[in-house]
């Protein structure tokens, strides 16, 4: 039986998902021990992270987008039957960095497959297993892509016209999936610094998970 809960970091890139949830692991880990389980996408066993290899391989410049679709889709499905559903069956919570929204916004839209083909496709994959919560760091693409830049010395200047259309796609899918499950996906202020931003998020957990956040002798959140 499924009795623990799944939470998802999405947004785009630079948006602060994966400083964010660091910071917030550091926070509960004393609390939850055992029962907190973090991992990410793609990747998270051998045979996700072997996908992950074939996708980023910069020489695969041949990758038509549906088979990089169907890999993302098929790099979360081991991901899932390997680590996260066991852990749902053993009552922990499960914080992932990215999952099948990422899919829908970045394939979908930024690709341009269509997000409901997009959609379709990972149900294969899932099985209809949908994120209890996620949290959607909103940035504009521009904010998020500057702070990528600014810490990557090498690779200033590098930002485009056509790179920077393709991220506001996928800020749009984004913002279009908040407004179609406002009781899954709650916003987050991620134009706000660091520590604002993991309040906040901490905030939103705690309201929508009380379950996993007694606050019994502190008051952290
Ligand atoms: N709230 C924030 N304000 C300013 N810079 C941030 C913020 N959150 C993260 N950063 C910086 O932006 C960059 C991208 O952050 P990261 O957490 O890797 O984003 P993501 O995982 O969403 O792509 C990092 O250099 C990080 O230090
Ligand atoms: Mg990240």
């Amino acid at each position: 039986m499924v009795t623990g809960k799944l939470i998802t970091f999405e947004g785009p890139d630079g948006a602060g998902k994966t400083s964010a949830l660091q910071a917030i692991v550091a926070e509960i880990q004393p609390q939850l021990g055992d029962r907190l389980v973090v991992t990410r996408e793609p990747g998270g066993n051998q045979i996700s992270e072997a996908i992950r290899q074939i996708i980023l391989d910069r020489h695969n410049t041949a990758m038509d987008d549906r088979t990089e679709a169907l890999l993302y889709a098929a790099a979360r499905r081991q991901h899932i039957v390997q680590k996260i559903l066991p852990a749902l069956q053993a009552d922990q919570l499960v914080l992932c960095d990215r999952f099948i929204d990422s899919s829908i916004a970045y394939q979908g839209a930024g690709r341009g497959i269509g997000e409901q083909a997009v959609y379709d496709m990972n149900q294969f994959a899932t099985e209809g297993l949908t994120p209890d919560l996620t949290l959607y760091f909103d940035v504009d693409a521009a904010v998020g892509l500057q702070r990528i830049q600014t810490h990557r010395q090498n690779e200033i200047n590098r930002l485009d016209v056509e790179a920077l259309s393709f991220h506001h796609r996928v800020q749009a899918a984004y913002l279009a999936l908040l407004k179609q499950h406002p009781e899954r996906i709650k916003r987050v202020d991620a134009s706000q610094p660091l520590a604002q931003v993991v309040t906040q998020s901490l905030a939103i957990m705690q309201t929508q998970l009380p379950q996993y956040f007694t606050t019994e002798g502190k008051s952290k959140i």
